[in-house]
C-alpha cells in the first residue's frame, strides 16, 4: 500500500474527492496517510478529520523565516513518514527546486484549465476562469499533472474538458471545471500513479 500525503491550503473539496473516492475502493493500492495544511483554519483540516486520516498537520510559512526552512520542513515531515506520493490539492505555495527534485515525479498539483492555456504564474482561483472568460475560449477544463521547477510545467498526467457555456460567470464555470473535471481526474491519477501504472518519460506521461 502506497502512502499518500496531500498539501491543502483551503476548503479541500479535492482533498474530499480523494478520500470519497478511497472510501469507494477506487483508490487501488494507495492510502492517504497524512493531510498537511499551510493555513491552521483551513476547512480541508476539517475533511481530514471527519475522514480519520492517520497524520494530520499544519505546517504555516508564517512560522519560518524564509520559503527554503518551510519547504524544508515539509520535506522532513515527508520523509518522517516515508510518503510515497504528494498531492497538491489547492496548496497555494510555491515548492522549491531542491524539493522538486528531491520527489521528481511523485508530487502531482491539479489545475484548473487545460495546460498550457491559462496557467502559470499568476493564474490561480477565479482568476483562471475570468482570463477564460474574457479570452472568448469555447473550451476549457483541468489537468491533472506532475509537478516540476516551471509553475505548472511538468509532466501532464490527465485532462478533461467542458465547454464554456454563454452567460457563465468566473464562478459558475469553477463550479463546473471542479465537479465534471477536478474531482474525477485527480483520485484517478492518484489510483494509476498507486498502482504503478504511469510512466514518465521526458514530458510525457504513459498510462501502462
Ligand atoms: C482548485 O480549483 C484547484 O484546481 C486549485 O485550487 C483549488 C482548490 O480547491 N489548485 P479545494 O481546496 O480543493 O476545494
Amino acid at each position: 500500500m502506497l502512502k499518500i500525503a496531500v498539501l491543502v491550503s483551503g476548503g479541500g473539496s479535492n482533498l474530499q474527492a480523494i478520500l470519497d473516492s478511497a472510501s469507494r475502493g477506487e483508490i487501488i493500492n494507495g492510502k492517504v496517510y497524512a493531510v498537511i495544511s499551510s493555513r491552521e483554519d483551513a476547512y480541508a483540516l476539517k475533511r481530514a478529520e471527519a475522514a480519520g486520516v492517520e497524520h494530520i498537520k499544519v505546517i504555516s510559512p508564517k512560522d519560518f523565516e524564509s520559503r527554503g526552512e518551510f519547504t524544508a520542513k515539509i520535506t522532513d515531515t515527508l520523509k518522517s513518514l516515508d510518503i510515497d506520493l504528494v498531492v497538491l490539492a489547492g496548496f497555494m505555495h510555491v515548492l522549491s527546486d531542491d524539493f522538486c527534485r528531491e520527489y521528481r515525479n511523485r508530487v502531482m498539483n491539479v489545475h484548473p484549465s487545460l495546460i498550457p492555456a491559462f496557467c502559470g504564474d499568476g493564474y490561480y482561483g477565479l482568476r483562471v476562469h475570468k482570463s477564460v472568460l474574457d479570452y472568448g475560449v469555447k473550451v476549457t477544463g483541468a489537468t491533472v499533472h506532475f509537478v516540476n521547477e516551471v509553475t505548472d510545467g511538468g509532466p501532464i498526467i490527465l485532462q478533461k474538458s467542458i465547454e464554456v457555456r454563454d452567460g457563465d460567470t468566473p464562478e459558475t464555470l469553477q463550479r463546473r471545471v471542479m465537479e465534471e473535471c477536478e474531482w474525477v481526474l485527480l483520485p484517478e491519477a492518484v489510483s494509476l500513479f498507486c498502482q504503478g501504472r504511469l510512466e514518465v518519460c521526458g514530458n510525457h506521461v504513459y498510462i501502462k
